[in-house]
């Protein structure tokens, strides 16, 4: 009887399936690449320095704007160079062990390499500066930093996570002054927002358009 299929069609078949194969892998790595978040929510990122914001903010109470000096002006908020470490830690602890790496690059002129905790998509457009001088506060966004002896990301980021306050921000607007205070309450914060939103002329028409955060 004849052959049906040739030796030649063999090979064909073959490599069709481990092109088939190595696709699918890709696909999924390109799912989870774009899926999943390098840290999960509440999960302490570990750092080439333990850098404690629970030691330096809540005890010794050192403020935002001292390293992350861009916040009320750029997109970015800034993340500080040892230079500014060294203002203290050129005289406080310097032999800690713990400190080792931050003096070792201040020596060498390596920046540190700090893991990104919290990190948008490329396609996604975020500003600090323009929520910061509408009044969200920083606790809104990132959670009680104060308390984290290593950061973490306190919200999921996630484009649901934006317009949920994009849609009705009134109940998280805060007076401006108090934007860096951890701990600032109110008791009725639908009235102050309310209140807020015209004297921020905060204008929620345009804030759940696609084009805002997609550019
Ligand atoms: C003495 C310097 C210093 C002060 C003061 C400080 N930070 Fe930081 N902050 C850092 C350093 C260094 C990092 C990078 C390491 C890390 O993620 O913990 C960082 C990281 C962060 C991150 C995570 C960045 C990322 O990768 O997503 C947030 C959010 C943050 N700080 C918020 C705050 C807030 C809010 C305050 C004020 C309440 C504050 N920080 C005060 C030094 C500081
Ligand atoms: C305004 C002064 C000041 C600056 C700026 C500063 N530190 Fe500190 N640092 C301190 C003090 C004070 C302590 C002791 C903390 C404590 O026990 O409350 C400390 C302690 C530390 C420790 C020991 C572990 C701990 O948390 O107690 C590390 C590590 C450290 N700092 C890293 C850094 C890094 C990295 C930077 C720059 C991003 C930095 N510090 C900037 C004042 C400063
Ligand atoms: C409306 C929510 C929101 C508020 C309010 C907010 N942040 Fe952020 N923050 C974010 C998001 C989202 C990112 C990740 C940005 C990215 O990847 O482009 C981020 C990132 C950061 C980073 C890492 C560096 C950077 O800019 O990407 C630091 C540091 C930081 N925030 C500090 C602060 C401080 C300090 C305040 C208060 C003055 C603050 N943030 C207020 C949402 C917020
Ligand atoms: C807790 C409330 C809150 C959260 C969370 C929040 N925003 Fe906003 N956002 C605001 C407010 C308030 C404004 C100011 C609106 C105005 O001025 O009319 C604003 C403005 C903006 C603007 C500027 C809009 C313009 O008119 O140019 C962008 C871009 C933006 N947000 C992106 C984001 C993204 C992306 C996220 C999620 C990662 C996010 N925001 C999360 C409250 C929030
Ligand atoms: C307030 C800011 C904001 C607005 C407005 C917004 N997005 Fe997004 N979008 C995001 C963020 C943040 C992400 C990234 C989510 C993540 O990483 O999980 C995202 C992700 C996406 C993605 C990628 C798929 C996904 O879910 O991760 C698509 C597609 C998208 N947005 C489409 C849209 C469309 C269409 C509109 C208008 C109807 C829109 N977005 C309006 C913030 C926004």
């Amino acid at each position: 009887m004849a052959q049906i299929f040739s030796p030649r069609a063999g090979l064909y078949a073959w490599l069709v399936l481990a092109t088939l194969g190595v696709a699918a892998i890709v696909a999924v790595l390109a799912w989870r690449g774009l899926t999943a978040a390098p840290f999960a929510v509440d999960e302490p990122v570990p750092q080439p320095v333990p850098f404690s914001h629970r030691h330096h903010v809540g005890d010794d109470g050192i403020d935002c704007r001292y390293c992350h000096a861009s916040v009320e002006t750029e997109a970015f908020a800034g993340i500080p160079p040892v230079s500014t470490c060294m203002t203290c830690h050129s005289q406080l602890f310097t032999d800690q062990p713990l400190l080792a790496p931050v003096v070792a690059s201040w020596e060498s002129g390596e920046p540190l390499r700090w893991q990104r905790v919290n990190m948008l998509p490329d396609f996604v457009f975020f500003n600090h500066s323009i929520h910061v001088a509408k009044g969200v506060g920083c606790v809104t966004c990132h959670g009680r930093v104060d308390r984290m002896p290593l950061t973490w990301r306190a919200h999921s980021l996630s484009m649901a996570w934006c317009l949920d306050c994009h849609r009705n921000p009134a109940p998280n607007l805060r007076p401006r002054e108090a934007v860096f205070d951890m701990a600032w309450t109110n008791e009725d914060p639908q009235r102050l927002g309310t209140r807020l939103m015209h004297e921020y002329r905060i204008d929620t028409s345009t804030l759940t358009e696609c084009s805002t955060c997609h550019r």
